[in-house]
């Protein structure tokens, strides 16, 4: 049985939806402060905050955990530069209470959504897992304490993990059933999309970034593409492969521009673009190195073209205009 922490959340979700479609016995864990309930039909969703040791020990007391999944994080950077403590809190305070509750019980598996955040202002790109780690934020320290607290825990309790550091995750099932419902919303895709559907203008942050077309260039990860990866680091894990570290990206870097440009292909609507000053923290260019997920997980991302990472996601706002509140 497999814990999936934060199941209600955009990457969560997916990654329930496709051990569903495997048939793995898993049930997710959420406090439903940002995640949706419906965005779990077909897995067991118990209602609990990580924060909460005594609600950890009564679930880990009543199910018989192989593995345990952690995406029940607080992910917007800006966010975090306003309320460092609760992300403290909760990126960190909260996943110690998950591993200590794991140690009493003798669970040693443990998959963690780490973020590309973790490297900083990149030296050479694309990144490679080798890169230097300089975090510009707190989110970053955040993501980066617990890679280094897991390292301790494997060391020394045997309690083995892979660390997933996304890139940009983007994109929604193509079934339509799941997708990107943040609130509020500050990631590009949707963003754009929002512009396309009249609810709202875009900005392009900073168009003086030295690139080919000025804007910044990232890396955009479908979300099916990341839960497959996942489920290969719980079979890393289940096979007795050591705790490690991997890069997920699609290895292509496509500006904001670029973005824009594929939504107005996909949607058929050209809508107007703003344009504001350069978004503090943000690097001119973030582009993964994936060989070693590729090589050593086997990883093979379905969905490298960013106009289908914008169609799925154009599709998902298409038929959940309010979101999972449609
Ligand atoms: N952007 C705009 N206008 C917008 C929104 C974004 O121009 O309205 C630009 C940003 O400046 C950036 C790019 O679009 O250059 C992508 O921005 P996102 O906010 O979509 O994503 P980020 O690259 O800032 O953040 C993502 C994840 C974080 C993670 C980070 C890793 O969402 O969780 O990558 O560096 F920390």
């Amino acid at each position: 049985m497999i814990l999936v922490c934060g199941g209600a959340g955009y990457i969560g979700s997916h990654m329930c939806r496709l051990l569903r479609q495997k048939g793995i016995p898993h049930v997710a864990l959420d406090n439903l402060e940002r995640g949706h309930e419906e965005a779990l039909p077909g897995t067991p969703l118990l209602r609990a905050d990580l924060r909460d040791p005594a609600a950890l020990e009564s679930i880990f007391a009543e199910h018989a955990f192989t593995t345990v999944m952690h995406f029940a994080a607080y992910i917007e950077v800006g966010e975090s530069t306003k309320n460092p403590a609760g992300f403290w809190e909760n990126n960190v305070h909260a996943v110690w209470n998950l591993l200590e509750a794991m140690r009493r019980h003798g669970l040693n598996q443990f998959v963690f959504s780490s973020t590309a955040a973790v490297y900083g202002e990149p030296e050479r790109v694309p990144i490679p897992e080798d890169h230097p780690k300089n975090p510009t934020s707190p989110y970053g320290n955040t993501k980066l304490t617990v890679e280094r607290m897991l390292g301790d825990y494997s060391d020394t309790y045997g309690l083995r993990s892979v660390c997933l550091r996304y890139f940009n995750a983007c994109g929604s099932d193509p079934d339509g059933i799941l997708g990107e419902a943040h609130d509020p919303e500050t990631h590009l895709i949707p963003r754009v999309l929002l512009a396309a559907a009249g609810r709202g203008e875009v900005k392009v942050f900073g168009e003086d970034y030295n690139t080919p077309d000025g804007t910044c260039i990232r890396d955009y990860v479908h979300v099916c593409d990341l839960a497959d990866a996942h489920l290969l680091a719980i079979r890393h894990l289940e096979g007795g492969g050591a705790t490690d570290q991997y890069n997920l990206g699609s290895g292509t870097g496509f500006s904001v521009r670029q973005v824009i440009d594929a939504a107005k292909e996909v949607t058929g609507i050209d809508f107007p673009i703003g344009t504001a000053p350069r978004r503090a923290g943000d690097p001119a260019r973030l582009i993964a190195d994936s060989t070693k997920a590729r090589t050593e997980l086997g990883w093979n991302p379905l969905y490298t073209d960013v106009r289908t990472c914008v169609q799925h996601a154009w599709d998902w706002m298409l038929s959940h205009p309010n979101g999972y509140k449609s």
